[in-house]
């Protein structure tokens, strides 16, 4: 049977960095994957160039069960430690908001590197090739592969979530985790589109395709940034951030116009201009077909001279404070990433090992640590598969 120091299971962000750092460190690392190609996620991400991190990433950015579990992996690998890589191999990046870093050209730039230090580092990588099981045997583990089992003495699991399974994603990484007794926190799509019921949907579908700078709050968790109407509900990056913390039956409050008290923009106009319809004044604060779509479900018509207190009021209220209750979201088809995951109790945070299983790691997205929508993913994933690189 073939031996090595190291097998790493999945062949993404987190398992490639995991199986570099171990190579560097003269461990003999197989690395497989079910895909026919490395890094599938890292190529698709970020439309096509890759928001490998974000500048400013703190624990306060990644939702688990336990807040303090990630503190030390981001510690002890920083996004200022992955962007020397990138620069030392000359790709060129930038920042296109809040702290997130984007390639220029190509996530294949990010793939290409990652595939070079693999090399570089004597690392074996085997695409194409099924996980069938995995078993303890002894001090180590013996893998079942479809090319044929492999012993190794540590085994790290890299599978990733559960999102876009079209991609490859599978439930491997928590069966295995299952099998060593470890526990899961219950798994959901996040970074998702929230979706309405037929008959919102119906009455929005003119929107589809509006956009507009939001403030969505749902409990006291608030994300400002763009929001979009599909023609399944919402979208945008406020909307996904918000729907990792967003729970069935709950409610979400958006701002449409954020900093514009529009009741008193309304009046103002009102007292100033009073012959102009309401629809143009509420259009020079959001969207003009939202605007128009807004006045007409209030059911006004007319110069905004003749609306009253109340009526501005109200119009206002659905710009500063539209409250609904999505039904659903659109699941993990398309879903970023997957909250929940490897249970961190059962994890030393240090090194990502499992505590009652000498040997076997979890890092990356399988694991209980979530991050927001902005490159915190990833940081994660080089983060926790730095840390267990230097462990195995
Ligand atoms: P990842 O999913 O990358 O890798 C797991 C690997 O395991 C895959 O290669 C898979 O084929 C393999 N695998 C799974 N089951 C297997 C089995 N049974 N047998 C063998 N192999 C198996 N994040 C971010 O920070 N910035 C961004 O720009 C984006 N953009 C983005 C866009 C889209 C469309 C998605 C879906 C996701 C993002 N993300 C992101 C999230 C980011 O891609 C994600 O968090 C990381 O890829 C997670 O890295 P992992 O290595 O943990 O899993």
């Amino acid at each position: 049977m073939e031996q090595f120091d190291v097998v790493v299971l999945g062949a993404g962000a987190a398992g490639m960095m995991c199986a570099i750092e171990a190579g560097k460190r003269g461990r003999k690392v197989l690395i497989v994957d079910h895909a026919k190609a490395a890094g599938e996620k890292i190529r698709i991400s970020g439309g096509g160039r890759c928001n490998f991190t974000n500048i400013g990433a703190t624990p306060a950015n990644f939702l688990s069960a336990n807040p303090k579990f990630c503190v030390s992996a981001l510690r002890r690998y920083r996004p200022a430690d992955f962007v020397n890589l990138v620069r030392k191999y000359g790709i060129d990046f930038h920042e296109k908001t809040l702290g997130q870093l984007f390639c220029d050209s190509s996530s294949k730039d990010i793939i290409g590197m990652l595939l070079d230090l693999m090399d570089q580092a004597g690392v074996v990588l085997r695409l194409e090739t099924a996980v069938q099981g995995v078993e303890k045997d002894g001090e180590g583990f013996v893998v079942r592969l479809s090319s044929g089992p492999v012993a190794c003495a540590s085994l790290v699991v890299a599978t990733g979530g559960k999102s876009i399974p079209k991609m490859g994603a599978t439930g491997l990484g928590y069966e295995i985790a299952r099998q060593f007794g470890l526990a899961i926190v219950e798994t959901r799509p996040a970074l998702v589109p929230l979706t309405f019921e037929a008959r919102t949907l119906e009455r929005l579908s003119p929107l589809s395709g509006v956009s507009v700078d939001a403030v969505v709050a749902s409990g006291k968790t608030k994300f400002r940034e763009g929001m979009l109407f599909t023609h399944r509900g919402l979208s945008g990056p406020s909307i996904l951030q918000i729907s990792s913390y967003w729970r069935e039956g709950g409610e979400i409050t958006v701002d449409m116009a954020p900093g514009v008290d529009v009741f008193a923009t309304l009046k103002a106009e009102r007292a100033a201009n009073g012959r102009r319809a309401l629809h143009t004044v509420l259009g020079e604060i959001v969207p003009k077909r939202l605007a128009q779509k807004i006045v007409e479900d209030e059911g006004i018509a007319g110069n905004i001279a003749d609306c009253s207190d109340k009526v501005l009021a109200r119009v206002a209220g659905v710009v500063n404070a539209w409250t609904f209750k999505p039904v659903g979201s659109e699941g993990y088809r398309t879903a970023e990433v997957t909250l929940g995951g490897v249970d961190t109790d059962g994890l030393d945070s240090r090194s990502m090992e499992a505590k009652a299983v000498p040997g076997l790691y979890f890092i990356g997205e399988v694991v209980d640590v979530t991050g927001w929508l902005g490159g915190y993913n990833f940081q994660w994933a080089w983060a926790s598969g730095w840390c267990a690189g230097q462990a195995v």
